[in-house]
């Protein structure tokens, strides 16, 4: 049974409201990358104004079927325009489409930027910020490097950046645009897997022997102020937990995954925080965008935001990995079990927000607001 119960004045962003953008530029960046630059109307401006390191979500209808991808913003600096950067995947049918068929002039349903992967930047500061990249994890990497450069002009960057040739380098005029531009504040530092070069960091994977090497020699992590990582989840996992390994605080290390890896979510749980048994069918309540409804779900078959988009077709979601962070909401009653979360900082985690594609309810009664 679903039912109405409340309207209250929406949230300013209305969360998973996509708007028509009109693709105004298509670049091409190596042989399987593009940049993608949209227009942006003015009256879509607040709506669409973005923090270096945050990503958009696109819709598109392909073969008759909707498809939903995040792409991290790779705009050079927040006032710049509106750009994603797509690189192709094996079996990937949007970027496939992006990297053949999409032209300037066409329109793509695009959602509001969203994501925390960045820090506040002040210009008194002089700190040591170091990203960890590979592949097309170079995209929000790119925004940070800039903003950070401009908004802290006593602070560095490093940028190790891994590859498998230097022809699969994205950004290469861009990167070394920014070199010219800071050459005493910006190191680059390419590691292509595939190519022998000038030295043994950089050549071969970013393994733990890289790690170590480049730890040892050339970046002592115990004086960056910041790291970022971007790119698959091994490799995050991998410089993650080498760093912590090393005494650096995980409040120190943000990153960000394309996608979560092909891993079974693991059994709901199958009892709540007080060792209640989990309940067996649960009345989930959720707000969005200033409407409450109320949706009968089965915790053993489906997640909150199953539940949601069963009766609002509007619930927000890209990924449904635990990855983009698109689907949060906060939990205001009830408990969930959360399989996975690789999008919340701890900080949201401690207010009580959860990613409703990963959580199933345990106790009968549960109310998230998406607009929280
Ligand atoms: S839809 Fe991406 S984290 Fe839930």
């Amino acid at each position: 049974m679903n039912t109405e119960v409340s309207e209250r004045p929406a949230a300013t962003r209305h969360r998973g409201v996509f708007h028509p953008l009109t693709v105004a530029a298509v670049d091409r960046l190596t042989d399987d990358a593009v940049a993608i630059a949209f227009d942006v109307p003015d009256d879509l401006a607040e709506e669409f104004r973005f923090v270096q390191g945050q990503h958009l979500t696109i819709r598109c209808e392909l073969d008759g079927r909707e498809l939903r991808r995040n792409y991290s913003i790779c705009s050079p600096a927040p006032d710049g325009p509106l750009r994603i950067a797509v690189k192709r995947l094996e079996d990937g049918s949007f970027s496939a489409f992006a990297n053949e068929r999409l032209r300037p002039g066409d329109v793509l349903d695009v959602m509001h930027p969203l994501g925390g992967f960045h820090i506040p930047l002040t210009p008194d500061q002089a700190r040591a910020h170091v990203a960890v990249a590979a592949g097309s994890g170079i995209t929000p990497v790119l925004s940070l490097i800039t903003t950070t450069l401009a908004a802290e002009p006593s602070s560095t960057f490093t940028l190790v950046y891994g590859n498998r040739t230097a022809r699969d380098v994205m950004f290469l005029e861009e990167l070394q645009d920014v070199k010219d531009r800071y050459p005493q504040r910006f190191q680059l530092i390419n590691v292509l897997s595939r190519e022998v070069g000038e030295s043994p960091v950089s050549s071969g994977r970013i393994d733990a022997d890289k790690l170590d090497l480049l730890f040892t020699h050339l970046i002592a992590p115990d004086e960056v102020d910041h790291f970022y990582l971007c790119g698959p989840s091994g490799l995050v996992r991998l410089v993650r937990d080498d760093l912590r390994a090393r005494g650096v605080r995980g409040d120190h290390v943000h990153y960000e995954l394309f996608h979560a890896e092909d891993e079974e979510p693991p059994p709901r749980r199958r009892h709540t925080e007080a060792g209640g048994a989990a309940a067996a069918t649960s009345h989930v309540r959720f707000t969005l965008d200033g409407r409450t409804t109320t949706v009968d779900v089965d915790p053993d078959t489906e997640t909150v935001l199953g539940a949601a988009l069963r009766v609002r077709d509007d619930a927000p979601y890209a990924c449904r990995g635990g990855v983009c962070g698109t689907c949060r909401a906060k939990l205001c009653e009830g408990e969930v079990d959360m399989a996975r979360n690789y999008a919340l900082e701890p900080d949201e985690l401690a207010a009580g927000y959860v990613l409703t594609c990963q959580s199933r309810p345990l106790t009968e009664n549960v109310v998230v607001d998406y607009d929280a």
